[in-house]
């Protein structure tokens, strides 16, 4: 069984397959001078890696992760993904994108009431084929059970469920942002930080193996209870990592009400971006890990001459089905 892999998928053979190529790489770096400056850094010091333009679905952090989970799939003969999220999930929406690419069906399990519109992630779930199957009131023990019974319907009407973890994050699939932190090193030699949204975690959880953990900074979402333990035992799955969870750099400063709410420093931040060099960004993620970004450099966690680098995780339609859309217009 593949390191991690949750229970119920077939096993795969003992050898870890190749990824399968879903997105376009490398995706691009740009200079954000104007963001820089008004970020208080200077103004050759701030980049912003382009994961949002990663090819698939409309893009995002999420297709790395899938090359790896979706290449575990493949090899296990699966004929339908099933996955978990909130009812936004970029990853949900990412991986309805990758079984239609490769010819596999998906059901998506989603924590929540139906709404009565399907708006932002949820069009684009349903525009790729996806089957929903929502879950009010779920806890994350739920949300497992649920898609544990998803998956049996599956195998009980002949086809091969693959299950991928909530939020796609897996040591295995953590390798996809090892990639990113390698193909960043190429583009960037000297880079000092790079800021990045943590959700379920395995975003970070590369980017440390492959940067260290002195040089990325996560920013938390409030997407798990315990963001340290998550990326902990994420790096304890990955062979050759050896990092000391005290080195680890999480700033848990910008949940504000929680992973749902629009705080006012991610409104600033949306505008910030939006106005100094035309990039939007996510209510729930982007948004919340650059105004973490600012916060860094206020308080002399970032230097103002550190080269420093926004990954940009995508994650745009959500903002077309979060409630505090009217408020930022
Ligand atoms: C747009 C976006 N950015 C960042 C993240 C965080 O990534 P990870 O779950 O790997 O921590 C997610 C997913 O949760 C996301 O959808």
């Amino acid at each position: 069984m593949p390191e991690n892999a949750p229970a119920g998928n077939a096993p795969a053979g003992d050898a870890q397959p190749a990824p399968v190529r879903l997105g376009t790489w490398p995706t691009p770096v740009e200079p954000a001078p104007r963001l820089a400056a008004a970020a208080g850094l200077a103004a050759d010091t701030l980049w912003i890696k382009r994961d949002d333009l990663s090819g698939l679905g409309g893009g995002g952090n999420k297709v790395r992760k899938l090359q790896y989970t979706c290449a575990q799939a493949l090899a296990a003969g699966a004929t339908t993904l099933v996955t978990s999220g909130a009812a936004q999930s970029n990853h949900a929406r990412l991986t309805a994108a990758a079984a239609a690419r490769l010819g596999l069906r998906s059901v998506l399990v989603l924590g929540g009431e139906q709404p009565a519109l399907s708006q932002g992630n949820l069009a684009l779930d349903h525009l790729a084929g996806a089957e929903l199957a929502w879950l009010p009131g779920a806890t994350p023990e739920r949300l497992r059970d649920e898609v544990e019974r998803q998956a049996r319907r599956v195998r009980d009407g002949g086809g091969v469920p693959f299950v991928i973890p909530f939020g796609g994050s897996s040591s295995f699939s953590a390798r996809g942002y090892v990639d990113c932190g390698t193909e960043l090193l190429g583009q960037l030699p000297g880079i000092d930080r790079v800021v990045v949204a943590f959700g379920s975690g395995a975003t970070m959880a590369g980017l440390v193996a492959s940067l260290g953990a002195e040089r990325v900074i996560g920013i938390d979402t409030g997407a798990v209870a315990n963001p340290g333990a998550t990326l902990g035992e994420l790096l304890e799955g990955m062979p050759g990592t050896a990092v000391r969870r005290a080195d680890l750099r999480i700033d848990r400063g910008q949940v504000g009400a929680g992973y749902a709410a629009l705080t006012p420093d991610a409104a600033a931040a949306m505008r910030l971006a939006a106005r100094t060099e035309g990039i939007f960004l996510d209510p729930t993620y982007t948004a919340r890990a650059l105004a973490g970004l600012i916060a860094c450099v206020a308080d002399g966690r970032i230097g103002p001459r550190d080269r420093t680098v926004f990954l940009h995780t995508g994650g745009l339609p959500g903002l077309f089905g979060h409630p505090g859309l009217p408020r930022l217009s």
